[in-house]
């Protein structure tokens, strides 16, 4: 098997994290702008945006989520939200993944045959450059999972990391050095899913 069809199938959702480190801080900012730089977007738009969070900064994202949870979700069901919360700040790092949404607009304006897909295809773009840095990570000997606290902590984060208002955060991705191997995962019948004609 070639390194990247093993590295697609080594990526997975690693949701027991410790904060050793595995790789240098530059070489995780590395991974991120390669991953960034590389995904395609339509029209070579490149609204991809990303925030990287290390030590400090990192736990603060984790807490300011706690606190917002903490609005919205009863206080007898909390246990469980609080123990996630804490799973994931345990964490080295966490990747904010957002789409500019200045570019999208730009696109839409540029080209209005199109405008309806330029949302969907700015989605789309970024879910690539998340699979990029969620296999990249895997490879460099992290682990991380994919969260979506996303819109309940939007305006906390803007306000922390001084993010553009055009900027829409999409998703979050904690990660740092795996302390418990993914779990099973059960694959539907492949031949179900893809079809061929000749
Ligand atoms: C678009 C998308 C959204 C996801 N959202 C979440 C999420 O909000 N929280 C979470 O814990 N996992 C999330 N996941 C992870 C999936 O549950 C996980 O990738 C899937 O169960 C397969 O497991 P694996 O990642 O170990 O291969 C998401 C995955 C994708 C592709």
């Amino acid at each position: 098997m070639s390194n990247f069809y093993q590295a697609i199938q080594e990526r997975r959702s690693i949701y027991v994290i410790s904060k050793e480190p595995v790789i240098s801080d530059e070489k995780i900012q590395e991974v991120v702008e390669f991953a960034v730089k590389h995904t395609p977007s339509s029209f070579n738009s490149q609204s991809g945006r990303a925030i990287v969070l290390l030590g400090e900064q990192h736990d603060k994202l984790w807490d300011i989520t706690t606190d917002q949870l903490r609005e919205v979700v009863p206080a007898e069901n909390f246990g469980p939200t609080e123990e996630k919360m804490t799973m994931f700040k345990n964490g080295y790092g966490t990747v904010l993944f957002f789409e500019d949404q200045e570019v999208v607009k730009g696109l839409q304006e540029a080209f209005p045959l199109y405008a309806d897909n330029f949302p969907v295809w700015s989605n789309q773009s970024s879910g690539m450059i998340q699979l990029v840095v969620w296999t990249a990570l895997e490879q460099e000997g992290l682990g991380a999972t994919l969260q979506h606290y996303n819109p309940l902590i939007d305006e906390k984060v803007a306000a922390e990391w001084n993010i553009p208002q055009s900027w829409k955060l999409i998703a979050q991705m904690p990660f740092g050095k795996p302390a418990a191997p993914a779990g099973e995962k059960e694959f539907s019948p492949i031949e179900e899913r893809v079809k061929v004609y000749k």
